[in-house]
């Protein structure tokens, strides 16, 4: 059976580096915000090229933080792109803001031509989703942020050292969010997230609100959370991101030769836009006509796949009270029903990309 990820296979390729890590953080007698989180913290900080970078708990609380502390709240609106992930909506959400949905454009991401005339006079800020690996439009979306004096928060959960036009995601707007969710590029092995800033207050605002508001033990000035990223989570991210360059290549090896060698008319390969490269998080192709066909047919040969996303956020059933129907962003809503991607995942043999590349070119309707 080939995996649409398969995680055990990255871990083995460094197992012993993990596991003296895990060893080191056990024996260390030191759980939570401790010297690997602030080492994690220090390098993750200078790999994006940002000033600070805040450990938190998960990718989910690295954007609902963010708005909070950004003063988004009930009655303000958000910008975000209409096939995102569902956590993208409830980072908005879960302040009480509302999210004004734009279409994707032919990149799968936020189409930025369709911003403008989006806005609302309640509109605070926009959610750039960098979706799959690939770097939003951020000149477009920065000049619409200045022009409108909007928040800019980058989500670049599925985005771990891409970039746009040579600079980092997540250093283009007021907080840039990560997600180390296992399958993400720099992976933890739990749930793990971060953001990063180079605005020295609002770091210093995130450590004291993932903490229950306090800086000081027992003096708490806010009502915070509980969102610390751990010792062990942190410790095992210091030895991902010592691999991450070499993950990124592998991908984008495996990316061209699928771009190569996938020869279907039946299939539209992802596209980069100009000025992005990709990390391909995902390698996501179109199959307007035939995709759980397709999938199916995969799926009987031992391949499997998954949809990235099945039900646009409009859509859901968590978000009926927003009062959107089908139709409302048609390009979504087809997308949602067309895109399939496909495995992808460091450690993945070239027999096994054989394997995938022969069984998609074999499909025939
Ligand atoms: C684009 C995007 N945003 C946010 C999240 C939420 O991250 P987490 O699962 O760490 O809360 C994820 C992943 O799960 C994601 O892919």
């Amino acid at each position: 059976m080939i995996m649409p990820n398969n995680l055990g296979r990255q871990y083995s390729l460094h197992a012993e580096e993990y596991e003296h890590k895990a060893l080191e953080v056990l024996r260390s007698g030191w759980y939570i915000l401790g010297k690997e989180v602030s080492a994690f913290e220090e390098e993750w900080a200078s790999y994006i090229g940002s000033k600070y970078c805040v450990g938190l708990a998960s990718g989910l609380d690295a954007l609902w933080i963010s708005f909070r502390l950004l003063d988004i709240k009930a009655g303000d609106d958000v910008v975000v792109c209409a096939n995102a992930y569902i956590a993208c909506v409830m980072g908005i959400t879960m302040n009480g803001a509302n999210p004004i949905f734009v279409e994707p454009d032919k990149y799968d991401n936020i189409d930025a031509t369709k911003i403008e005339e989006a806005i609302t006079p309640n509109t605070k800020a926009i959610l750039s989703v960098h979706l799959f690996g690939q770097a939003c439009d951020m000149t477009k979306i920065m000049d619409i942020a200045n022009k409108y004096n909007l928040k800019v928060v980058e989500d670049c959960a599925q985005s771990h050292g891409n970039h746009w036009k040579g600079q980092s995601v997540g250093t283009f707007g007021d907080v840039g969010c990560f997600s180390f969710y296992p399958s993400k590029g720099c992976g933890a092995f739990g749930d793990a997230g971060c953001i990063v800033t180079d605005n020295e207050e609002l770091a210093k605002q995130f450590r004291i609100f993932r903490n229950y508001g306090s800086e000081k033990r027992y003096h708490n000035m806010m009502v915070g959370s509980n969102s610390r990223l751990d010792e062990m989570q942190a410790g095992l991210l210091r030895v991902k991101l010592a691999h991450l360059d070499e993950f990124n290549e592998e991908r984008c090896r495996i990316a061209a030769r699928y771009d190569s060698e996938i020869n279907s008319p039946l299939i539209q390969k992802p596209q980069i836009r100009p000025g992005a490269d990709s990390t391909w998080h995902q390698y996501v192709v179109h199959v307007p006509d035939h995709r759980d066909e397709l999938m199916e047919y995969l799926k009987e040969r031992g391949i499997g796949t998954l949809i990235h996303y099945p039900i646009p956020p409009h859509l859901s059933e968590a978000y009926t009270y927003l009062g959107h129907k089908k139709g409302d962003f048609p390009i979504a809503e087809r997308y949602a029903d067309e895109v399939l991607s496909l495995p992808m995942y460091n450690g993945m043999t070239k027999e096994e990309q054989s394997i995938v590349i022969d069984a998609i070119n074999s499909f025939e309707v």
